[in-house]
């Protein structure tokens, strides 16, 4: 099998000026899960280091430029399947640690529960040897601007720079096939400006931001936390896929759908367990990036795709 992976940076109203930082951050990503994955490393790892990029970087919505929750603080999310034998790991209410990801697929490795929250959380990544960041190291410039325009003009009021609030909603995500044929899923937020201390959106909940089994495919979520969350859509998605539809129109098909019967946007990425890659959004704008067959493709807007040559 040749190795594929897909990644996503998030879907919502994003504006101009942080569309080239959104497209870079996204390639970048998706040749750092690429590179573990031509050198034959594990779907499992691939997405990880995937995620683990756009978590270090401000133009994304998770790790170091998470949005902040109504108090000022980050409160991040994880979450990570493998479809052989569908273990997940699964993380949220974190607040210091650079790299939520990695502490989820901790836990996929290293614990007989799923989803650790809060200071249980905490606990379990102290002793597994992560480190915690200094307290506010996680808060970019562009966060508190967007917690100051929610606070301004609430949900769905514009911010300074003529977007929605709304486009504070993103995640970012990575879905890939290894050599083996075996498929892995990574989703990661800061989940959206302003909300209550204490909220859980979508990206933890498996089924939700996260799904992957090598019998169907995998698929990472982003957008409206509580309507993807509401619509199962990741599972969702799967489902259509199992139940003969191929990976783009199943895709479009839960996206489109969970819009229509809920009013709120949102977008995902999916590969089929034969290569096949879904990508639909029904925001403004997402921004992904996929490589297949030694090409790099990529976009941010509807109808968008570039494509260039990537050989490592
Ligand atoms: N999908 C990100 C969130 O709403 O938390």
């Amino acid at each position: 099998m040749n190795p594929i992976i897909i990644v996503h940076g998030g879907a919502g109203d994003i504006p101009t000026s942080r569309v080239k930082g959104k497209l870079d951050g996204s390639k970048k990503a998706a040749i750092a899960g690429h590179e573990i994955l031509a050198k034959g490393g594990s779907a499992l790892d691939a997405v990880e280091a995937a995620v683990v990029s756009m978590e270090k970087d401000e133009y994304f919505n998770a790790g170091y430029g998470s949005v902040l929750n109504l108090r000022g603080e980050v409160e991040m999310e994880a979450s990570i399947m493998c479809g052989k034998n569908l273990d997940v790991g699964a993380v949220t209410l974190v607040k210091d640690f650079l790299h939520p990801i990695s502490i989820a697929h901790k836990v996929l490795t290293d614990s007989p529960h799923s989803l650790l929250g809060g200071e249980g959380a905490k606990i379990f990544a102290l002793d597994k040897g992560f480190n915690t960041v200094y307290p506010g190291s996680l808060i970019s410039p562009h966060a508190k601007k967007a917690l100051d325009d929610f606070l301004k003009h609430g949900e769905f009021g514009r911010t300074e720079i003529g977007a929605l609030n709304k486009a504070d909603v993103g995640t970012v995500g990575a879905v890939a096939i290894d050599i083996n044929g075996q498929i892995a899923v990574a989703t990661s937020t800061g989940g959206m400006s302003g909300k209550a201390v204490g909220r859980i959106g979508d990206t933890p909940q498996i089924g939700s931001g996260t799904y992957a089994d090598n019998l169907i495919g995998g698929v990472s979520t982003t957008g409206h936390g509580e309507s993807i969350l509401k619509y199962c859509v990741a599972h969702n998605i799967v489902k259509l896929m199992e139940n003969g539809l191929d990976a783009n129109t199943a895709t479009k098909k839960a996206i489109d759908d969970m819009t229509s019967r809920l009013n709120n946007t949102a977008g995902a990425i999916t590969l089929s367990k034969n290569g096949d890659i879904g990508i639909h959004y029904t925001s403004q704008r997402m921004s992904w990036a996929y490589i297949k067959d030694k090409k790099i493709y990529y976009g941010i807007n509807h109808g968008e795709v570039f494509e260039e040559q990537h050989e490592l």
